[in-house]
């Protein structure tokens, strides 16, 4: 079998560049997308299988060139700045350039993904919007909310998987965000679900496939995440998010 391949969008930053590691150590052939090739080459050189490759993945056609032959994509970009047009625009300009690939996508989110209050809520939203675009496109999909980067203890050594998104504090290694991201797309289980991702006490992940299988699919057809609540009602959405889910939906929506 040829070696599977991946696309990392947000190859460069804190959760991207332990995606190539975590990538690379997988045996993955791994497209790393930048805005900055040259800052992305530094990044990775040694790295084996990596190739680097530059656009913007706000823009569909900027990203077209790269979605072919990719048999899984990675998520994780992000501008805290932009949340709309990145953290939400990234998806439907994807969406828009697979134009009938169908690889895997995993897709870093965030803890309270669906709770919109407090500073980070807009931020959050469009993360949610975002989820929610993802589920409904009908694609084999993994949705990763990470916990708060590296507030961890020391002995904190395993990824522990959680859903309901109740968690308000709880804190994870960028390395297990990564790897869960990684193994989602590898993980035939791991399809079709929403999970939070912790660190905690205990040893590495032997099993992967078992994690995933112990969490709770999403409802087929439910644009939000097993045991999200559901308290973000369609009629209420803007109408850029609601003609994104009607061009790239595959269902109805509810
Ligand atoms: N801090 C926490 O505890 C926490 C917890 C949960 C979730 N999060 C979320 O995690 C995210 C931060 O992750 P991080 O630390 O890895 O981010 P980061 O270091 O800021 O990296 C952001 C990445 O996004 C890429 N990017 C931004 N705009 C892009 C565009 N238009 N086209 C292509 N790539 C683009 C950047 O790539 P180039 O510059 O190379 O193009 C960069 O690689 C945030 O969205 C945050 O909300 C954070």
């Amino acid at each position: 079998m040829a070696t599977p391949s991946v696309l990392v969008v947000g190859s460069t930053g804190s959760i991207g560049r332990h995606v190539v590691h975590a990538a690379a150590l997988r045996g993955l052939g791994i497209r790393a997308l930048s805005r900055d090739a040259a800052r992305a080459n530094r990044a990775f050189a040694g790295i084996p299988g990596v190739e680097v490759v530059q656009g913007d993945a706000t823009e569909p056609a900027s990203l077209l060139r790269f979605v072919d032959a990719v048999d899984a994509v990675i998520l994780v970009h992000g501008d805290d700045s932009r949340p709309e047009g990145v953290d939400y625009g990234v998806v439907p300009a994807l969406l828009g350039a697979l134009n009938g690939r169908r690889p895997h996508v995993a897709l870093m989110s965030s803890i309270n993904a669906t709770d919109a209050s407090g500073p980070y809520a807009d931020l959050l939203t469009w993360k949610r919007r975002g989820e929610r675009l993802l589920r409904a496109s009908g694609l084999a999909y993994t949705i990763v909310r990470p916990g708060w980067f590296d507030a961890v203890e020391f002995a904190d050594d395993r990824p522990v998987l959680a859903q309901g998104d109740t968690a308000r504090m709880g804190g994870v290694r960028r390395e297990h965000v990564a790897q869960t991201l990684v193994e989602a797309v590898l993980t035939p289980s791991a399809s079709g679900r929403t999970v939070e991702v912790f660190s905690g006490p205990g040893s590495p992940v032997s099993d992967w496939d078992a994690l995933f299988a112990a969490t709770q699919a999403d409802a087929p057809g439910s644009l939000d995440g097993a045991l999200d609540p559901p308290n973000l009602p369609l009629d209420g959405e803007p109408a850029r998010v609601v003609a994104d889910l009607e061009r790239f939906g595959k269902r109805p929506p509810r």
